[in-house]
């Protein structure tokens, strides 16, 4: 009995319960009605009277060890709680974490992706920071062209001669090289202009390019895949129509709008009373693009087109400054 007294009062003296309801368990463990100690005291009774003088002392120490020392414990858990050193409640819920929110400009990219992707074309990578054959020679640009002075490009060094690319056409020119056709792709990507920074310009935009690229690819196909896209982009009433217009790498060349979404073709100020809204640039890929690209024109034909993603957005959410995109602005951002 002895060496059951000495291993209790070991066990008091190593626990160091933390919480309320270990200390409890201690006492109920030790001292409750059917606890260790309580135990030794009922074993104690049956004890021959010389056995009992000889243990009598020691088990009633264990007694009144184990009484002072979940008092004290009972005493500090109540202090730490009181003076907060203990109020760590890990059961407790979480204070919750702001969600992110997907830029809108990241969702609309996102969503011209898809609905190109639905009619089978591929999403496309290129480099931003380019050469001028990418950007400019190979797309039919004369060498005295406007787009290619310093007022619109950033030009990095001239050998060898790199320059951030003011279009993702460029794109289109390393697919053509490096994949037979059929081609049917987009490329969505950010561009770069030396333009002062407004609410309807910056010099930094995202733009998305497409191409398709085949035997026997005509214009009417390019107008019903615009037509398509438009109506699954801004809805399924929408019209749109062409206008001739020219750009070096596409022959012939044609600007594209849609019927305003906001006044219905009616007439208002985001349409400016036209009742239509420019979206893209578009035409068939010039024969000298696919020439410089090493795709035989008279074996092949092609459509291409352009659109900016800042521009799409700023229409399908009605938003009237392009800065607003880059401003990171938490409470702008979260409403979409
Ligand atoms: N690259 C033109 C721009 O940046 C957009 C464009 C127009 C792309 C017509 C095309 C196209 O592929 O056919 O303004």
């Amino acid at each position: 009995m002895l060496s059951r007294i000495q291993t209790l009062l070991a066990e008091l003296k190593a626990a160091t319960p933390t919480t309320p309801e270990a200390v409890e368990a201690l006492r109920v463990g030790m001292l409750g009605r059917s606890g260790q100690i309580t135990k030794l005291i009922d074993d104690f009774r049956e004890l021959p009277p010389e056995q009992k003088r000889a243990l009598g002392k020691p088990l009633n120490d264990l007694k009144s060890f184990a009484q002072g020392r979940i008092k004290e414990l009972q005493e500090k858990l109540q202090s730490e709680q009181a003076t907060g050193a203990a109020s760590l409640d890990l059961t407790r819920t979480a204070i919750r974490a702001p969600f992110g929110t997907r830029h809108p400009l990241a969702k609309i990219q996102r969503e011209i992706e898809d609905i190109f992707y639905r009619i089978g074309f591929t999403v496309e990578q290129g480099p931003e920071l380019e050469d001028d054959w990418h950007v400019f020679s190979a797309l039919n640009f004369p060498p005295d062209h406007p787009a290619r002075d310093m007022q619109d490009t950033f030009f990095i060094s001239a050998n060898p001669d790199t320059l951030l690319r003011t279009h993702t056409s460029s794109v289109q020119v390393r697919i053509m090289e490096r994949q037979k056709p059929p081609i049917r792709a987009i490329c969505p990507g950010r561009v770069f202009r030396n333009e002062d920074i407004s609410a309807r310009a910056h010099c930094q935009f995202h733009q998305v390019e497409g191409l398709y690229v085949d035997r026997g690819v005509s214009f009417a196909q390019l107008k019903q895949t615009l037509l398509y896209f438009a109506r699954e982009m801004f809805g399924a009433d929408t019209k749109i129509r062409l206008r001739p217009s020219f750009f070096p790498f596409t022959e012939p060349s044609a600007e594209v709008d849609v019927s305003c979404n906001l006044c219905g073709g009616k007439g208002c100020n985001v349409c400016k009373h036209t009742g239509w809204l420019e979206i893209l640039g578009c035409g068939m890929v010039d024969p000298n693009v696919l020439q410089a690209c090493g795709i035989d024109p008279l074996e092949y034909s092609g459509f291409a087109f352009g659109m900016g993603v800042e521009r799409i957005a700023m229409l399908r959410y009605g938003v009237n400054d392009l800065r607003l995109f880059f401003e990171n602005d938490t409470r702008f951002l979260q409403q979409f």
